[in-house]
């Protein structure tokens, strides 16, 4: 059977954001429910939010999936790093933690992962063939690779080396806050540095930029000199979200393929 609506659940620095997702359309079916991310966000703290985010969805998600996503790698189901999240996180058996906070399965993904799988379902790298690589730019930098439709997890392409430095801690959009660069001053000094890297490295055939940034992306991407086309994300602060319902509800029809426990 098909599965048609999904819970998404975002699990944000500040915020942890949670909508049904309709997956015929790729959108949201109600509307989102916030709450703030509990501090210091331990596994226990943020798996009792997620709890109360799914019981407010519960009569509209009756048995269907549910997909969480968060800010670090994740591998059959234990979080592995912990870049811009509580440190208590690294090596935590976190989708198991979810579980017996939520009594059900769920399915735990890398934030980016998830955005940058929406992104290539139903947003700005639709129908692209090849390799999509979808960055998403905010406190750190995060990536998603797709090949043909397909979900390389893990890529963590912000964390590469280049001229000495961890990528995120020169071109991520909170560096440039942080520095009181302009936009302008951002595209030309940090991120055509990132991203002719990232070109050189993967030979992909689009680059699409997320996080919030990719609202102003008018201001910055224009000047980036590369021979990939660079566009912006469409699902903007939906993708999260949207992108943890799908991989949850694929993992169902998929069970061996894709995320594995
Ligand atoms: C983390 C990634 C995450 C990205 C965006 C990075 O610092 O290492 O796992 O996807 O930030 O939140």
């Amino acid at each position: 059977m098909k599965t048609r609506y999904a819970l998404g659940i975002d699990i944000g620095g500040s915020g942890i954001k949670g909508a049904i997702v309709d997956l015929k359309k790729g959108e949201f079916s109600t509307d989102r429910l916030r709450i703030d991310t509990p501090q210091p966000a331990t596994p226990e703290a943020v798996a009792d939010v997620v709890g109360q985010i799914a019981e407010h969805f519960a009569d509209e998600l009756g048995a269907g999936p549910i997909g969480v996503t968060i800010p670090a790698i994740v591998q059959h189901g234990i979080t592995r790093s912990a870049a811009n999240i509580d440190k208590s996180w690294i090596d935590a058996p976190a989708e198991k933690i979810f579980e017996e906070r939520l009594g059900r399965d769920i399915t735990l993904v890398n934030d980016a992962d998830a955005a940058g799988i929406a992104e290539v379902r139903w947003g700005a790298a639709a129908k692209q063939p090849g390799l999509v690589i979808v960055t998403t730019l905010g406190t750190g930098i995060g990536s998603a690779l797709i090949y043909n439709g397909v979900l390389i997890p893990n890529s963590e392409l912000g964390h590469i080396e280049i001229d000495g430095h961890d990528a995120e801690t020169r071109a991520s959009a909170a560096v440039r806050e942080r520095e009181g660069m302009t936009h302008e001053d951002w595209a030309t000094e940090r991120l055509q540095r990132y991203y002719e890297t990232i070109e050189f490295l993967f030979s992909p055939d689009l680059l699409v930029v997320g996080g919030g940034v990719s609202k102003k992306s008018k201001k910055f991407l224009p000047l980036l000199k590369l021979k990939t086309p660079i566009v912006p994300a469409k699902l903007l602060n939906a993708a999260g979200i949207v992108g943890a319902a799908w991989l949850a509800a694929d993992r169902l029809k998929n069970p061996d393929t894709l995320i594995d426990k």
